[in-house]
């Protein structure tokens, strides 16, 4: 096992993009291949928290990721860890929504997450990071944090604006801290066939624009899906035959050669 996990921003700050979906998904895949998986909300809108039924700690007021970000040196995220039938959770809080105007003339304010992440979180091989549909500072914090990239986008046209405003923010970042943040795939969500023109097109331009050099993933609209995350669960848990898994596998697989050479 690494002495560092690898650690995933699943990103993109287009509401409604299969970035939760994703994180949910992604982490059961990592789980049933038997990697110890840490799955950390970011959004203070709280889906993923309550998806999986962690509403109480949603809304509670003992030690949340709000104070480890408000404090980061005095807190250890695995202490706020919840366990899950498949991974681990550290869940939003409410309060959390202040926290992007908060950490704006705070020290360091894009870097907490880092500072978080750095330690204490040895136990895990994946640590992915549902991100707030959002450009602010808690995504600064978990591009920042994470560097490395799942990128859900759909196969729609306002996905090439999203995207565009989404690599220059990853450009100015790299430029104003030295750090190198890598895509490591495009997933193309909830893809629905049979294809139109319009999600023809957009699969191709997505294919011209990044296969060359990331790989771009495809998920298809599923009822299981829905159904897997309307009970706070990946496939994997839910419903084990659904004709996506081995895409998340693929996504999975390539992770893990990719950040953790492979090793098991
Ligand atoms: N592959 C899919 N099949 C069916 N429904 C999906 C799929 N991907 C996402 N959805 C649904 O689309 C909606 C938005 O997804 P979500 O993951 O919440 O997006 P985001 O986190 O980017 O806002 C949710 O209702 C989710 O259940
Ligand atoms: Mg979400």
């Amino acid at each position: 096992m690494p002495a560092q996990p690898a650690k995933i921003a699943v990103t993109n700050q287009k509401g409604g993009v299969a970035k939760t979906t994703l994180s949910i998904n992604v982490a059961g895949a990592t789980a049933a291949a038997g990697y110890e998986t840490l799955l950390i909300d970011l959004d203070p809108q709280g889906y993923l928290t309550n998806g999986v039924g962690l509403e109480a700690e949603y809304t509670a007021e003992s030690t949340t990721l709000y104070d480890a970000l408000q404090s980061p040196t005095e807190y250890d995220l695995s202490a706020l860890a919840v366990s899950h039938p498949e991974f681990d959770v550290v869940p939003a809080n409410i309060d959390m929504f202040s926290l992007d105007q908060e950490l704006v003339s705070a020290m360091q304010g894009r870097l907490r997450l880092q500072m978080l992440l750095d330690s204490g979180l040895d136990e895990y091989d994946f640590v992915i990071i549902d991100c707030p549909p959002s450009l602010g500072l808690l995504t600064d914090n978990a591009l920042l944090g994470a560097t490395d990239l799942l990128i859900p986008a759909e196969a729609e046209d306002t996905s090439i604006r999203a995207l565009d405003i989404l690599f220059k923010q990853i450009d100015t970042l790299e430029e104003n801290f030295d750090v190198s943040i890598q895509e490591r795939g495009i997933v193309v969500s909830n893809v629905d066939y049979p294809l139109d023109n319009d999600q023809k097109e957009m699969l191709q331009w997505f294919e011209d624009n990044f296969s060359n050099y990331i790989p771009v993933f495809e998920i298809r609209r599923r009822a299981a899906i829905k159904r897997a995350y309307n009970h706070g669960v990946s496939v994997f848990e839910y419903e084990e035959d659904c004709d996506q898994i081995p895409e998340f596998e693929r996504i999975a697989d390539h992770l893990a050669t990719e950040l953790l050479g492979g090793e098991q």
